[in-house]
């Protein structure tokens, strides 16, 4: 096998690298004889040089086998393991909504979620909001609240994927996340690793997510579908509206109860009230899990499924039975025990008009200075705090009407968040026109 600096040398001139290489890079990631510098290296010449599908493929492979593979079948679920992954979201609480949709609609979801990185929240920290809540497990205990819940919503844990975990800490501090072969092997490595059956894939595009362009979005959903699908996971990809904060909040414990809202029906019914593209998104990509994975024969048959998880209160009861087995609340359909922020002060409209547009990257920054992400690794997240009641693109406004409420730790965050958050919103005369929320399905 070439040493590193041969592989580093061929990549920076553009050539494709062989499964061996790529064997080998993967094998130094994880052995530590790949020093940080050779690997920042590599990670650098295939942002600026690519690769193509096989070697991505190879990329995928190579680390998915780095670590742990977990199967399920020795369980007998007798269902297939499903689950959905978004590339990155502000306010995306979609996976705490679907997971328990998903299993009450007859399937296992063995998510393995992250956190937040950038501008963007994550899955985690969000469940951390609930006290007790354990996002580390073994792979026994994993299957034990997979057999008590249907769905387990946890860390990747150091057995899964270990090379990722490397280059990933790498790549976030080496300006080396944008990538299309990086992010796919990144994304589909822990996924393929989990043991699915089935996967689909919310691909963000928009000023809030990491894929601004459709472009982009493009090219990162056929990348991840063709992958997936070569690595022998049925894959799809929806590529979904992220130009406006998802739902009415961002901030781990208010999403956390914005999500508990959607299940209880306590937002006017069955998800009814909820902002239309983050229940619209929610739907669809769970619908195209259900046809997928052979649980639905259509998708009018799967939307009815997921409607009937939440009016029959059954995806609210898995969502419940989680958070026990995972050491959170007992109950946390009576009493989530997410605790507030101390100071809440409305972000008063500057002007009458209409909402048209909002800088979705601006306002999940508001929600990391409040506290609520990680300006650095190994930063604490301040779980009360984030934004609520942001008001959807076409809402009408007076003059000093709220466009959201901050929740802050002290006035001075509050007052700097309102700030920001002023600044983020454009108000205009007439309505924009409404968002498709899903823009493409790939696969
Ligand atoms: N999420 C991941 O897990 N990896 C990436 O590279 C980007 C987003």
């Amino acid at each position: 096998m070439p040493p590193p600096a041969e592989i580093i040398r061929s990549k920076r001139d553009g050539a494709a690298l062989s499964s061996d290489d790529i064997d080998g890079f993967v094998q130094g990631l994880v052995d530590g004889s790949w020093s940080d510098a050779q690997a920042a290296a590599l990670a650098m010449a295939i942002v600026w040089r690519g690769m193509d599908e096989r070697e991505t493929t190879a990329l995928t492979r190579a680390m998915t086998h780095s670590g742990q593979v977990l199967h399920w079948q020795a369980e007998a679920f007798g269902k297939p393991a499903i689950d959905k992954h978004s590339t990155g979201g502000v306010g995306d609480k979609l996976s705490l909504m679907l997971a328990p949709m998903l299993a009450a609609c007859g399937a296992v979801v063995p998510m393995i979620s992250g956190r937040g990185l950038g501008h963007t929240g994550g899955t985690l920290d969000k469940l951390q909001a609930l006290p007790g809540y354990r996002v580390q497990v073994e792979p026994d205990e994993f299957a034990r609240v997979l057999h008590a819940a249907g769905c387990a919503i946890v860390s990747a844990g150091p057995q899964l994927a270990p090379a990722d975990r490397r280059l990933y800490a790498l790549r976030d501090v080496t300006a080396t996340v944008e990538s299309v072969p990086l992010i796919t092997a990144s994304i589909l490595s822990k996924k393929l690793a989990a043991g699915l059956d089935a996967l689909v894939l919310d691909v963000k595009c928009g000023a809030g997510a990491f894929a601004p362009t459709p472009a982009a979005a493009r090219a990162l959903a056929e990348s991840l579908v063709r992958v997936g699908n070569a690595a022998g996971l049925p894959t799809r990809a929806l590529i979904t509206d992220q130009d406006a904060v998802l739902g009415h909040t961002a901030g781990n414990a208010l999403e956390v109860q914005e999500a508990l809202d959607f299940l209880t029906g306590r937002d006017g019914g069955a998800g009814r009230d909820t902002e239309p593209v983050q229940r619209a998104v929610t739907l669809a990509l769970g619908a195209q899990l259900l046809v997928l994975a052979g649980l639905a024969p259509d998708e009018p048959e799967a939307l009815a499924m997921l409607q009937h998880s939440l009016v029959s209160g059954r995806a609210a009861e898995h969502f419940a039975r989680m958070v026990r087995a995972l050491g959170g609340p007992a109950d946390v359909l009576a009493d989530a025990q997410l605790t507030q922020a101390p100071v809440q002060r409305p972000v008063p409209a500057p002007r009458a008009g209409v909402v048209s547009a909002m800088d979705t990257r601006a306002l999940g920054l508001a929600v990391v200075a409040l506290g609520g992400g990680r300006l650095k690794p190994g930063d604490t997240v301040d779980p009360r705090v984030g934004l609520s009641q942001v008001r959807p693109r076409g809402t009408a406004l007076a003059a000093g009407e709220p466009l959201a409420l901050v929740h802050a730790a002290s006035e001075a965050a509050a007052a700097e968040a309102v700030r920001a958050v002023q600044a983020a919103f454009t108000l205009a005369d007439t309505a924009p026109p409404r968002p498709a929320a899903v823009q493409h399905l790939v696969g």
